[in-house]
């Protein structure tokens, strides 16, 4: 980093400015005081008291040398800052840190537990600070790495107890110019298999999830960091997570801010200041379990949840007013021989693991039999996704806090019912779905423009008002200002027993036409148009509200629309003894999709 090298070299400068004192180690019996510091071998780092303006407010701490505003990434006494600028960091013969204040009181100890015979404390290039035997640079008695402050440098490893239930964290300040331990925590939940968690005391806020093999499941794409070498180290005693720079001349670190965010920062070479490069939760589905149990959270979907397939609303009514939190239950129960089957999930960030279970050495066919062979087995995934996928990750009971990610992601598959299999969601099919020439409801549209022109040229009477005749004779449901239903894809798919072919009326040139029945028991003609050149919600709605305004008595009643990811679906009353083109077109007119109307 050119820019660096730059600073370093002005550090040189800087070195020789009367009041201010660098040194590179400190020994036993000798102490670092105000404007005295450490500072790293190649001059990135810089240890020392400082204050953020207020000099009853004292604290030790770590920030990089030459960045500008002082980037702090960590801090000693972060929650007893020392009241005046009399405060000492002292080193003892054995090897422990004390800070203390001008009474002499200990302000803050390392406690460092094995005694040293001739310790040195030093600040490293990583930004560690470590107290070692003189002798010896590789044996470390105490380390500032151990102690995460709100930062995760390069090198640092958050790690979680697997035998006593301790563990380190990133916690966030309490405010910026207050270091103190905040609320938010950003540590690894070993109950399952093991994930990283931010919490807001202690309740689960959000979850960048559990390893895959190359990075954490809820991060939207491993390939952004080409330069970063994520690990995640599961042993009997411990778990721990951290990484390094495989680019040397790249500075980044990650931190949690004071609203619970995790953010990662890279040293922009131009402007020598931080870029934001990653920062979670990102997006609504990023919010813990924001869908209820047994759903899945897509941002590009409308609505944002949505049940799993084979799942129905808990509560139907809270569900379509979007208080989601009840979430999903099984529509049929499941047979726990072997007549249940699988539905899979692509590109998914993995639901909560705190209650799954792992095995490194299955494979992915025999995960699949194992839950099958455990009635409270809901869902299996492959534990690492590397070399075409290895392990065995199940789920037991609820899925909770599923999501799609809008890049990477992996497979789950989902346990079902026989009566629920067979039916996906088309999500493959859908792509495959012909391409149609031109917009498909533009056609319905002119068909329903050219059916109202028609009608009304026969329907006018002379002398009478246009307007007033036109609204007599049409708009009779109407109200002035159309409000379009709009229904949900899962209800639409139950009511058509997602798409069964055995609903199918007819295929017309925009699609299948099926049918179908609510809830409610009524009975209705659902046209799924095929992929319609990427018509976005607002303009298919736009359309469908004209199709709305033009319906006319002789014309089949759309009752709605629904809008889905790449779904566009029209819903018409069903009437017996009609044919197919009765609902999609009136009855008095039939489409030839090229060419358009007929008229007979
Ligand atoms: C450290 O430097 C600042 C500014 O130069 C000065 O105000 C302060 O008194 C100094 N502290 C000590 C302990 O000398
Ligand atoms: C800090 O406070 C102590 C006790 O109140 C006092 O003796 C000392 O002079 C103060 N030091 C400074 C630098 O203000
Ligand atoms: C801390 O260091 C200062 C300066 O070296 C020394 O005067 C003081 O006695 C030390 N305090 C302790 C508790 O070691
Ligand atoms: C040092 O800390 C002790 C205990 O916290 C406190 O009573 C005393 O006032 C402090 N002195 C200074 C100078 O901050
Ligand atoms: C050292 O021990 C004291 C007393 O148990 C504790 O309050 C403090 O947090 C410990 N310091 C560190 C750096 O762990
Ligand atoms: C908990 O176990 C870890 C090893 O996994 C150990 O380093 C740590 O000191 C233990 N903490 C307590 C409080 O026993
Ligand atoms: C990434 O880190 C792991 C473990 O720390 C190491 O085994 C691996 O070689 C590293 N990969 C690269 C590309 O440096
Ligand atoms: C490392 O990063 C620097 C700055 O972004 C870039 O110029 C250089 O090409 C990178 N080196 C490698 C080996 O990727
Ligand atoms: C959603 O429903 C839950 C419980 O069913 C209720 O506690 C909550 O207040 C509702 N949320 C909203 C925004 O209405
Ligand atoms: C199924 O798995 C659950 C959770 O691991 C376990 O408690 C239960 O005993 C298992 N049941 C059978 C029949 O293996």
């Amino acid at each position: 980093m050119e820019s660096l090298k730059a600073m370093v070299l002005w550090s040189l400068v800087l070195h020789f400015i009367p009041g201010l004192s660098t040194l590179e180690t400190i020994g036993p019996g000798q102490s670092l005081k105000d404007n005295e510091t450490l500072v790293s071998a190649e001059g990135t780092f810089e240890a020392g008291f400082f204050n953020f303006g207020d000099q009853s407010s004292q604290y030790f701490g770590i920030w990089y040398k030459y960045i500008s505003p002082r980037t702090v990434v960590w801090i000693a006494n972060r929650d007893t800052p020392v009241q005046n600028s009399s405060g000492v960091l002292n080193v003892t013969r054995v090897g422990n840190l004390f800070i203390l204040n001008g009474s002499g009181a200990i302000i803050w100890s390392s406690n460092t537990s094995t005694a040293a015979k001739n310790p040195v404390v030093q600040l490293l290039e990583t930004g560690n600070l470590v107290m070692r035997e003189e002798s010896n640079p590789e044996n470390l008695l105490w380390q500032s790495f151990d102690l995460p402050g709100d930062t995760l440098l390069p090198g640092m490893r958050l790690r979680s107890s697997m035998v006593n239930g301790s563990f380190t964290s990133l916690t966030s300040w309490r405010d910026t110019e207050d270091p103190g331990r905040g609320v938010y925590s950003y540590h690894i939940d070993t109950r399952g298999f093991p994930q990283v968690v931010i919490t807001k005391g202690g309740a689960l806020l959000y979850r960048p999830g559990s390893w895959n093999g190359n990075i954490l499941s809820g991060i939207p794409s491993a390939t952004l960091y080409k330069n970063f070498n994520f690990s995640f180290v599961i042993t009997e005693k411990e778990v721990s997570y951290g990484y390094e720079l495989l680019n040397k001349s790249i500075v980044s670190r990650y931190m949690i801010t004071l609203t619970g965010q995790i953010q990662r920062f890279v040293l922009s070479d131009l402007t020598s200041s931080w870029q934001l490069f990653y920062s979670g939760p990102a997006d609504q589905c990023d919010n813990y379990a924001v869908c209820g149990v047994n759903s899945n959270c897509d941002v590009n979907s409308s609505p944002t949840c949505e049940c799993l397939q084979g799942f129905i609303p808990r509560s139907e009514e809270k569900w379509n007013a979007q208080n989601w939190s009840d979430g999903c239950v099984r529509r049929a129960n499941l047979d726990c021989g072997n007549s249940d089957g699988f539905l899979k999930y692509q590109g998914m960030k993995l639901p909560d693991t705190s209650t799954s279970w792992f095995d490194r050495s299955m494979n992915l066919e025999e995960c699949k039999n194992f839950c099958l062979g455990n009635c409270s087995c809901t869902a299996y995934a492959n534990l690492d996704i590397r070399n075409g996928g290895s392990g065995c990750l199940l789920w037991f009971n609820n899925i909770v806090d599923l999501r799609k990610l809008t890049t990477g992601g992996q497979d789950l598959f989902i346990r079902v019912a026989a009566s629920d299999l067979g039916h996906e969601k088309g999500l493959r099919k859908k792509q495959l779905a012909g391409i149609l020439a031109g917009s498909a409801v533009f056609i319905v549209v002119m068909i329903l423009l050219a059916v109202a022109i028609f009608r009304r040229k026969r329907l006018e009477k002379p002398g009478s008002n246009k307007s007033v005749s036109w609204k007599n004779h049409t708009v009779k449901t109407q109200k002035e200002d159309i409000d379009i239903p709009i229904f949900k894809f899962s209800t639409i798919a139950n009511a058509t027993n997602n798409f069964c072919v055995t609903n199918i009326l007819g295929e017309g040139g925009f699609g299948p036409v099926y049918k179908g029945t609510l809830a409610n028991g009524q009975d209705i003609a659902v046209k799924r148009l095929c992929n319609n050149s990427g018509q976005g919600p607002k303009e298919f709605i736009n359309e469908v509200v004209l199709i709305a305004n033009l319906q006319h008595r002789n014309l089949v009643k759309l009752l709605g629309c629904c809008i889905q990811e790449d779904e566009r679906i029209l819903i018409y009353e069903f009437m017996t003894n009609k044919s197919l083109n009765y609902f999609i077109f009136g009855h008095k007119f039939y489409l030839v999709p090229t060419l358009g109307l007929i008229l007979p």
